[in-house]
C-alpha cells in the first residue's frame, strides 16, 4: 500500500516521530521514503539519524517531494504551516491531519482550495506502538485513501473509522483516556502502599494488572461485564472491593469524565476555528 509513496511529516515532535518509527518498525516504509520537517535544527538532526529518514527545515519541499503529507503541528500553528506550503498542494496528495480540534473544513479554507483530506485523532500510546487512533475522512477522501490512513496508524496501535463530528467525542474517550487511566494506576499504587506494599512493587503490580487485564478483554474478546463475572467468587474479595467501587460512583465517574471532556473539546475545537477564521478575514 505504501511501497511506492513518498511519506511527509511536517513537524517532527512526539507524534511525528512516534509515526515515523511506526512506519519504519513495522516495514510499511524504508527510511529513504520519509522526509520530514521540524524549525529545529537539532530535532531534525536527532530524527534523521536515529531513523536513517531525510530531514529538512524547508516545509514546502516536504509538500513537493511526498505523496502523502502528515500535517504534526500544533492546532495554533497550522494556518500558518499551511498558507506556507498551499502553493504545493493539490487533490493528487494526500493530506493526513493529525492535529487536534483542527476541522478539515478550516484546513481547505487556510488553503484557499479543495484539498484530499483526512483527519486523525491519535493518542499519546503510538509513541509505544500501543496508541488507538480514530480516522475521518475529508469529502474528497476515497477507500483507497482511508486504508492508506489505516495502515500508517495501524503501525503504532489500532485505529477506527468514523465520521468527522465523532472526533470531539473521541478526544474525551481515547485522546484523553490515557491520562484517566495514569490516574488509576496511581491511585492504586497508593493503595498498595497503604496495604503495606513497596511503592516500586505497587506500581508494577498495578500497572501490569491494568495492561493484563486489557490485554485479556481484547484477545478473548469477551464482554466486561462476563470477565468481572469470572473473577469475583462469591463472598470473596474481588466482590468486597466492586461494591466498594461501585459505593464510591467510579463507573458514574467515568462516565462524567468522559462526556466532560467531549464538550471541551467541542468548545476547544471552536475557539481554534475561529481564530483559523478570524485570522484569515
Ligand atoms: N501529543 C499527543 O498526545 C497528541 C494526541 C493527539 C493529537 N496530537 C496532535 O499532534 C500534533 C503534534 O503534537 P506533538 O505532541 O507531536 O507536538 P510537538 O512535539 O510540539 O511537535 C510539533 C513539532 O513541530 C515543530 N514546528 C513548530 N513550528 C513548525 C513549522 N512552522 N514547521 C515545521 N515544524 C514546526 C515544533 O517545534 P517547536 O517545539 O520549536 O515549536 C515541534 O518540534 C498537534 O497538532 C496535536 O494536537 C497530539
Amino acid at each position: 500500500m505504501l511501497k511506492n509513496k513518498q511519506v511527509g511529516f511536517l513537524g517532527s515532535g512526539n507524534m511525528g516521530e512516534a509515526l515515523i518509527h511506526g512506519l519504519l518498525h513495522s516495514h510499511l516504509c524504508r527510511p529513504e521514503q520519509i522526509l520530514c520537517s521540524d524549525v529545529r535544527p537539532e530535532r531534525l538532526k536527532a530524527i534523521r539519524e536515529k531513523y536513517g529518514v531525510k530531514g529538512t527545515s524547508h516545509n514546502p519541499e516536504v509538500v513537493k517531494q511526498s505523496d502523502i503529507i502528515v500535517l504534526a503541528v500544533k492546532p495554533q500553528i497550522m494556518k500558518q504551516v499551511v498558507e506556507e506550503v498551499a502553493k504545493y498542494l493539490d487533490l493528487s496528495k494526500l493530506i493526513i491531519s493529525i492535529a487536534a480540534g483542527v476541522p478539515l473544513d478550516a484546513i481547505e479554507s487556510c488553503a484557499r482550495k479543495e484539498l484530499k483530506l483526512i483527519r486523525v485523532m491519535p493518542n499519546i500510546c503510538v509513541s509505544v506502538r500501543e496508541g488507538v487512533s480514530a480516522i475521518a475522512g475529508g469529502k474528497h477522501a476515497s477507500k483507497e485513501d482511508l486504508i492508506a490512513a489505516k495502515t500508517i496508524f495501524d503501525s503504532v496501535g489500532k485505529s477506527i473509522i468514523i465520521e468527522e463530528y465523532l472526533l470531539d467525542a473521541v478526544t474525551g474517550l481515547s485522546g484523553s483516556g490515557p491520562a484517566y487511566i495514569f490516574l488509576i494506576i496511581d491511585a492504586l499504587a497508593d493503595a498498595g502502599v497503604k496495604v503495606g506494599l513497596s511503592r516500586s512493587d505497587a506500581l508494577i503490580l498495578a500497572s501490569q494488572t491494568v495492561l493484563g487485564a486489557a490485554k485479556m478483554l481484547i484477545e478473548t474478546g469477551e464482554h466486561p461485564g462476563k470477565l468481572k463475572d469470572m473473577v469475583t467468587s462469591p463472598g470473596g474479595t474481588a466482590i468486597a472491593g466492586l461494591h466498594t467501587l461501585e459505593e464510591g460512583g467510579l463507573r458514574t465517574t467515568l462516565i462524567n469524565a468522559v462526556e466532560v471532556a467531549t464538550q471541551r473539546s467541542k468548545v476547544l475545537g471552536e475557539i481554534i476555528k475561529n481564530n483559523l477564521t478570524n485570522e484569515k478575514a
